[in-house]
């Protein structure tokens, strides 16, 4: 499975080392997830076929090793497990959400055991994360999760709420993917600097870079979701348009039109998803009047302020890594 860390592609020395430590990471992740019971087992090992870009991880892994003291150590390897447990746990539940069906290539928990089991399993990985997190024995780390993972669902039900608004407004927009995605993407960013002694500054500096790349994925996400195929994205696409959500050049495209228009464009969008000729239409839309350029151009905006921000940190390996780890999660086509 290809990781963003191979996208991004450092410097051999440091790469080595951080395959070496995502490879700890995995191990943590998967002994506490073993279970004696048959029926558990297969499902987490399922979801353990979901870790394929490993960017959370890889941001704790680096930003432990770009800041403070610069040194990683098993508390970072089991942050960087227990986000990654907190990201598959919203992984296998926005699948009941969106009745998708492919994740990762391989199919979701939702089409092969149904709902029930999948609302479950993601309730078994939410539970162990935090178990797993008890184990450091840090109540201010546990005390930051928790309120990430409020935060991170109350985004998935403030874009639940806007399920069929044609009048979503960029504002909004911006709202529901800094909950839902970029303020998990910062947390990460934030314990690994933490857990390296970094200064106030330092972690601040790589919680709001996490943030804005963060913000760069998702919109990448959405782009994926609208311009991209199944096999090479590896989950179920136009799945935003199915489930009645608009997304940055969607809402780029209506704010040109004047009400009734919108109205009217935005369920064709919704209804085009799954008619390839009618999606290619809409399509051809977005791209003659530049929505989707715009959309993306603003990706490539949050990244480079998202790299600007590590401008206070020593230079370094790692610092770089982080650069390049930023451009990968919008260059990726996966
Ligand atoms: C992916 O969106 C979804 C998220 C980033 C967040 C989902 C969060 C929940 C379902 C709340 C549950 C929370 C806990 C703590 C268990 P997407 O559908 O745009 O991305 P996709 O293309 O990868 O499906
Ligand atoms: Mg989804």
């Amino acid at each position: 499975m290809t990781t963003l860390l191979d996208l991004a592609a450092g410097g051999a020395e440091l790469s080595d080392e951080l395959r070496g430590g995502l490879d700890r990471v995995a191990r943590v992740f998967d002994d506490h997830l073993r279970s004696d019971l048959e029926c558990v087992q297969g499902l987490t090992a399922h979801v353990a076929r979901y870790r394929g870009k490993m960017l959370r991880p890889t941001l704790t892994l680096l930003s432990g090793l770009a800041a403070g003291s610069g040194r990683v150590s098993r508390e970072h390897d089991v942050l960087a497990a227990v986000v990654e447990m907190i990201h598959m746990a919203t992984l296998v539940h926005d699948d009941v959400l969106d009745e998708a069906e492919t994740r990762r290539r391989g199919r979701t928990i939702n089409a092969l055991s149904g709902n029930e089991t999948a609302v479950i399993l993601g309730d078994y990985l939410i539970s162990s994360a935090f178990h797993l997190c008890s184990t450091l024995d840090e109540p201010a780390v546990s005390e930051r999760i928790g309120r990430v993972t409020t935060t991170l669902c109350a985004g998935e039900l403030l874009q639940l709420s806007n399920r069929g608004n044609e009048a979503l407004d960029e504002r909004t927009y911006f709202q529901i993917i800094e909950r839902k995605t970029a303020s998990l993407i910062a947390l990460a960013c934030e314990l690994g600097a933490r857990a390296s002694d970094a200064s106030a500054a330092e972690h601040e500096a790589l919680h709001d870079f996490g943030l804005d790349v963060g913000a760069a994925f998702q919109i990448q996400d959405d782009l994926l979701d609208l311009l991209g195929e199944e096999v090479v994205v590896g989950k179920s696409v136009r799945k935003d348009q199915e489930k009645g959500k608009l997304t940055l050049p969607l809402i780029r495209h209506l704010e040109r039109m004047n009400r009734d228009g919108r109205q009217d464009e935005a369920r064709e969008a919704f209804a085009a998803a799954r008619d390839p000729e009618r999606q290619a239409a809409l399509v051809a839309k977005l791209r003659a009047d530049g929505s989707i350029e715009s959309a993306a151009e603003t990706a490539r905006e949050l990244t480079a302020r998202a790299r600007a921000r590590l401008g206070g940190l020593a230079a370094s390996p790692a610092r770089e890594l982080l650069e390049a780890m930023a451009e990968a999660a919008v260059q990726r086509r996966f």
